[in-house]
């Protein structure tokens, strides 16, 4: 198949481009988009057909269900049976926005687009283009993050094409996104709502808005055999650069001082190893291929960054990486949880 690419400047869409990306998804057909957090690969939620391709386009287990993109509050009374009042509170503080929320689903959505759950996940994302191209193409949109499956989620058209080209018929190229890592996922089908994924609205952010809100315990550590994560797709080797990625732990200065150690070594034996820094250490490293991941001041800069550093070093073929670690609270819970993943969670202590 030939993928179409296709560039738009987000600020003036053109809306020729989105009306054809609308008709190929009208039509059961595929094309990934850019939102605020990473790009979507695109398919009609409603046509299990659709779904299918999907799945396959991505080689993502059928069991992984998919998130639903809408453009208007309105879409959501199809797709669920109920929408409880938190559900309510937090779609008027965050959508359109980085959130997705699991409702009980309706008998519209195909089990082909839920991976055979009686639950489905909805998200409104905040970004002029997916918005567009929801509207125009009059159906809700089933969009997993837009890379082969296990790879780095993509945050550029160029990671969409070097995972799908020739796969989907269209990618919209809208620039870099902003935000970096996927949405948080919250199931609010309980009475205390959960958050079976941490991102960028931060479990503060929702507190503020509904009180207590749990978190899966799945998501904070390895997932053994017994222990079921609630997101089916959070059990899944994830995020995974190809190299083996240790991460180190403790004070700084320490962990810089063990980097530049470890590396020394492999550089004697012909290791090509990938340092993941940050821009507070990174001329502190003496050896390797060093990549700033962002500001340890500004932590949306790590979550930009994040997934871009990871697939470079796919690209410099390195044999292994080290990588400091960041604070877990706040947007950091969700940095390290991807970075705790990419990394199978093998962390040690310096
Ligand atoms: O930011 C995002 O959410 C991006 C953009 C494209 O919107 N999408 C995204 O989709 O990250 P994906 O497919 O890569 O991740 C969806 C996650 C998976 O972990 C999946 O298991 C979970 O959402 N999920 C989907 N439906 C669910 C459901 N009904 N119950 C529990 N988890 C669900
Ligand atoms: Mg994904």
């Amino acid at each position: 198949m030939d993928t179409r690419i296709v560039t738009i400047n987000p600020e003036h869409i053109d809306t020729k481009v989105i009306e054809e990306a609308g008709r190929i998804l009208k039509r059961g057909g595929l094309v990934a988009f850019p939102t605020e957090t990473v790009y979507g690969l695109g398919g009609d939620a409603l046509n299990a057909e659709s779904s299918g391709k999907i799945y396959a386009a991505k080689g993502r287990p059928s069991d992984n269900p998919l998130i639903v993109h809408i453009s208007d509050i309105e879409q959501l009374d199809k797709l669920v049976c109920e929408i409880p009042d938190n559900a309510k509170k937090l779609m008027d503080a965050f959508w359109p926005g980085p959130m997705t929320l699991i409702f009980k689903k309706s008998g519209l959505v195909p089990d082909g687009t839920t991976g055979g759950l009686d639950t489905v996940a909805v998200r409104m994302p905040n970004h002029k283009a997916a918005l567009e191209l929801i509207r125009t193409s009059g159906v809700a949109i089933a969009a997993p993050s837009a890379n082969t499956s296990g790879r780095p989620s993509p945050t550029t058209a160029a990671h969409v094409a070097d995972d799908l080209s020739g796969k989907i018929d269209m990618i919209i190229d809208g620039s870099a996104v902003g935000i970096g890592i996927e949405s948080t996922i919250v199931d609010v089908t309980s009475e205390i709502p959960m958050v079976l994924r941490p991102g960028y609205i931060t479990m503060e952010m929702l507190e503020k808005v509904v009180g207590k809100v749990g978190i899966d315990k799945a998501i904070t550590g390895p997932v053994s055999p017994d222990v079921k994560p609630k997101a089916p797709g959070m059990k899944y080797k994830h995020y995974a650069p190809k190299a083996e990625l240790t991460m180190f732990k403790g004070e700084l200065k320490n962990v810089v001082e063990h980097i530049n150690n470890l590396t020394d070594k492999n550089v004697k034996s012909g290791i090509k190893t990938g340092i993941i820094a940050c821009e507070e250490t990174k001329d502190m490293y003496k050896a390797g291929e060093v990549l700033s991941i962002g500001s340890r001041n500004n932590e949306d800069t790590i979550a930009h960054n994040l997934y871009g550093v990871l697939r470079k070093f796919d690209d410099m073929n390195v044999d292994v990486i080290y990588g400091e670690t960041f604070e877990d609270n706040r947007l950091g819970q969700a940095i390290m949880n991807r970075l705790l993943k990419a990394a199978g969670y093998h962390v040690e202590k310096v």
